[in-house]
């Protein structure tokens, strides 16, 4: 994260004056000017016997010290309060730099997702946050009756903004908020789904190709049923159900799955705990590598099924992610990809840019959406 001058003299002084209190500044004061006054008392003594005048210059000494420390500190507090440029999130999200930029400038809204990623949130980073956000706001496509999907940005409207299965995810939208106020021109669609691919290729993930054209829609008449996101405590039929009814295939299915590679549960959110490895905020092969190489044991706790590592208990898998290795064809796509992580890549960015364009009506289908 890049900090200007400004924002460190800002920090700086934040820091100084929360590290130092006012009582403990105040007793320095007092101790910087009592020596002074005894140091020039040591040093002139004489001056200070024969001058009767001696103690007002030790207190214009005193009045110089205190007239120099509070012009220090009026000037840190005008800095601390002063409107600095945020260049990215120090521990809340900042706005990003309040520049406008020319519509089609996608290149500008990338930089500004980019900036907001790195922060005091979770284990360091939003990316994984977006990049379920991307995710809920694209599956509840349903490819027989073509509703739902990306288009529209429905999660803004009750109810679909309230369904259990996106608890947590205004943050994301919030989060976003400043994005979109300094690039208007893009649709939360487009935004949604871009932060999604950047995000991923921020944390090392592979690169999506994305294209921007949906619209928002201007209220939630469209919002599908609930229940079409994927029900953590359920098996291999409910997936297939589930991500078939998008367009998605077994292979497809496995290689999305690998988004658990990054970030964690929540108790508040979704009732399970804890993340499924120890990299969340790298988008790596990981996810298959501690499914294949783990014993897994049901966790003994107060909450829903979930398994835990039995090595450590710090790892932890949802039912639906047990099924993946349970299920004799979801397990191949498994161990290739526990294997090879330049396939699960190659998969997972093409079956990535597929869900993005669920549901959205480009005059023309690009190769990944065939
Ligand atoms: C296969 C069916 C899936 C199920 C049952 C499922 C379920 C869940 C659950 C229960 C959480 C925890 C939410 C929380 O407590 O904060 C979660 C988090 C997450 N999911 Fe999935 N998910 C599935 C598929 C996917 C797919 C396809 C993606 C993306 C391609 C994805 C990306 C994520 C990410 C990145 C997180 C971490 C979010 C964070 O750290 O805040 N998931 N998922």
């Amino acid at each position: 994260m890049a900090l200007s001058t400004p924002r460190i003299l800002c920090l700086g002084s934040a820091l100084a004056r929360r590290a130092a209190p006012s009582f403990l500044l105040q007793q320095q004061f007092r101790m910087f000017s009592d020596n002074a006054a005894a140091e020039a008392a040591k040093a002139a003594p004489e001056v200070v016997k024969a001058d009767p005048g001696a103690k007002s210059k030790i207190r214009g000494v005193q009045m110089l010290i205190f007239g120099g420390l509070g012009a220090g500190f009026l000037y840190g507090y005008s800095l601390f309060t002063s409107q600095v440029p945020q260049t990215g999130p120090l521990v809340s999200p900042a706005a990003p730099a309040p520049k406008t930029s020319t519509p089609g400038d996608y290149a500008a809204v990338r930089a500004s997702i980019s900036s907001l990623l790195d922060a005091d949130y979770d284990d360091g980073s939003y990316g994984p946050l977006l990049v379920r956000l991307a995710w809920h706001a694209s599956g509840t496509y349903d490819k027989v009756s073509c509703t739902g999907g990306s288009n529209g940005a429905t999660m803004r409207f009750p109810p679909e903004c309230a369904w259990a299965a996106n608890r947590g995810l205004a943050i994301a939208r919030d989060l976003l908020e400043p994005v979109k106020a300094a690039h208007p021109w893009i649709s939360y669609s487009d935004l949604w789904t871009l932060a999604g691919v950047v995000a991923i290729e921020d944390m090392g993930g592979p690169t999506v190709a994305w294209r921007p054209g949906r619209v928002d829609y201007p209220d939630g008449s469209k919002i599908v049923p609930d229940g079409r996101l994927p029900d953590a405590t359920q098996g291999a039929k409910h997936l297939r159900n589930i991500f078939h009814r998008m367009g998605f295939d077994d292979r497809d299915i496995v290689a999305l799955s690998g988004a658990h590679t990054l970030g964690r549960c929540h108790p508040d959110r979704s009732g399970f705990s804890g993340p499924w490895t120890n990299a969340p905020t790298t988008f790596s092969n990981l996810y298959f590598q501690e499914l294949v190489n783990n014993k897994w044991r049901p966790k003994k706790w107060d909450g829903p099924l979930q398994y835990e590592d039995a090595k450590t208990g710090t790892l932890m898998m949802l039912p639906t992610d047990l099924a993946l290795l349970s299920d004799r064809t979801f397990k191949k796509w498994v161990s290739l990809y526990a294997k090879d992580e330049q396939e699960f890549f190659k998969d997972f960015a093409v079956a990535f840019g597929k869900l993005m364009e669920l549901g959205v009506p480009f005059p023309e289908k690009p190769a990944a959406a065939s």
